[in-house]
């Protein structure tokens, strides 16, 4: 009785086994077939960059840019533009249209590469500054307000002092965009009440008179 029993038990086990076993082996067998597919594909004929090569009479496998061609989005003929500079001094006018677009892609763009460092604020302490980098100088004191704009392009463009250059990051027009940015945080401390449209002004002042002139007593002070 005991051995017919284990008999009946241990042969649906053993089924049971070699039908693992059977799938098993077709996984392996369709792995190495899709394998050797990927295998072709790989060991497609090809050159790493700056590869030699003995096809073209210079030995190089690479080509050179084609004489007078330029790459798609890579026209610079507007110095102004391109480098933030007119010959040798920086320029203090934007080089592209100031729009409400242009600020919002700015503040996007500022607070993604500059404010961890220079701070949302751009007072300079941003959280990489309180983990330990060194700390920039605020944005609101009197010689970065005073610098032309062009200067912020340049400073993006090639980096400054211990701070890279972002230039990889940010094509020119998101350039332009951060530094439209960074003078809208500059304003932002040190605006004249002066300089607001007569309707704004009165808004500030509490809804008195508009167009009151700048320094006009306040009721609600
Ligand atoms: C990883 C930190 C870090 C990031 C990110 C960073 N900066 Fe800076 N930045 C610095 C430091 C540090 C200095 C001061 C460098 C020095 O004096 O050696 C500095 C200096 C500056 C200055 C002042 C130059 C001067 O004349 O003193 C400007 C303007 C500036 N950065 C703009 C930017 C802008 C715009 C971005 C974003 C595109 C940016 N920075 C991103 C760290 C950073």
């Amino acid at each position: 009785m005991r051995t017919r029993t284990s008999i009946t038990v241990s042969a649906p086990r053993r089924g049971r086994r070699a039908r693992r076993a059977l799938a098993g082996g077709a996984c392996v067998a369709a792995l190495l077939a899709l394998g050797g597919c990927r295998q072709d594909m790989h060991q497609a004929p090809r050159y790493d960059p700056l590869e030699a090569s003995d096809f073209f009479a210079d030995g190089r496998a690479s080509r050179g840019l084609v004489a007078g061609t330029i790459a798609r989005g890579q026209l610079r003929d507007d110095p102004a533009l391109s480098t933030g500079k007119q010959g040798a001094t920086f320029v203090s006018e934007m080089p592209v249209e100031v729009t409400r677009d242009l600020l919002l892609r700015g503040r996007d763009r500022f607070d993604v590469y500059c404010a961890p460092c220079h701070a949302r604020t751009g007072d300079g302490n941003g959280m990489i500054v309180q983990r330990g980098m060194k700390q920039p100088p605020s944005y609101h004191i009197d010689r970065l307000r005073a610098q032309p704009v062009g200067y912020f392009y340049d400073v993006i463009t090639n980096g400054f002092g211990a701070m890279q250059d972002y230039s990889a990051q940010l094509p020119p027009h998101d350039r332009w965009a951060v530094v439209a940015y960074l003078r809208v945080l500059q304003l932002s401390r040190h605006a004249d009440a002066a300089d607001l449209p007569a309707e704004d002004l009165a808004r500030l002042q509490g809804g008195e008179a508009a167009g009151a002139p700048h320094g006009g007593s306040s009721t609600h002070e």
